[in-house]
């Protein structure tokens, strides 16, 4: 599965970068907002940091306008791919894009039947929101279950995007379902490294490691 950051932060992107285990970045409207820099100055500087695909989202509504949006956006940089939402005029425009080439992920999915119109108009990556799921009470993860094996069942070229992915277990649930993205904040992308058995281990290793050779070389 690959990992993207669900994050417009560039310090954070810059963190999950130089990790080495950051293969794209999306973004939305609300988390462009958050950085208070224009949405094509930032995404620019995303692509600057992070070698992958990068989702830029329309905030235009209506097909004409999510066209000339989704054209503009894709012009920013070979790595864009344009969000659109799962609306009727959205699956327009992703028909429409796709079809010119650009890469769309169809974005504010909460149900097969919707993923299945996502991949029918041709979309790089639906992505179905599991926590979001979660919040009323459903179980969002069975949505990406269902997705996979009906998207396998007929060979659909669309990728999976696990997206409101809330915590590591969430990722890991994510995996086992055979979603082929996960994209998650940095904080979750950060607990992952952490295990209590890790450290204790360390610190077991390097003690014993100093105890062993304590003044060695000193005497020489
Ligand atoms: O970027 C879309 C999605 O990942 C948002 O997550 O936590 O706001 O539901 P969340």
């Amino acid at each position: 599965m690959k990992f993207f950051l669900d994050t417009a932060n560039l310090e954070e992107l810059r963190k999950g970068a130089a990790w080495g285990v950051v293969d794209g970045v999306t973004t939305n409207p609300s988390l462009i907002a958050k950085e208070a820099v224009p949405m094509a100055e930032q995404v620019r500087r995303i692509c600057e940091i992070v070698d992958g695909p990068v989702s830029a989202e329309v905030v235009a509504t209506d097909y004409e306008g999510m066209l000339r949006e989704g054209r503009a956006n894709a012009a920013l940089h070979p790595n864009i791919v344009v969000k659109c939402p799962l609306t009727r005029a959205g699956i327009q425009a992703c028909s429409a894009l796709s079809k010119e080439g650009i890469r769309v992920n169809v974005t504010l999915c909460f149900s097969p039947g919707q993923a299945l119109l996502a991949a029918k108009a041709g979309a790089w990556c639906v992505s179905p929101f599991v926590g979001r799921l979660d919040d009323l009470g459903l179980e969002g993860m069975q949505v990406i279950r269902d997705i996979c094996r009906i998207y396998s069942n007929y060979g659909f070229p669309t990728r999976v995007l696990a997206a409101s992915l809330r915590s590591p277990l969430h990722v890991v649930q994510a995996a086992e379902a055979g979603a082929h993205i996960g994209t998650m904040p940095f904080k979750v992308l950060d607990q992952l490294f952490n295990h209590p058995l890790t450290g204790q281990g360390l610190d077991q290793f390097l003690k014993d490691y100093a105890k062993a050779f304590q003044g060695a070389g000193s005497g020489s």
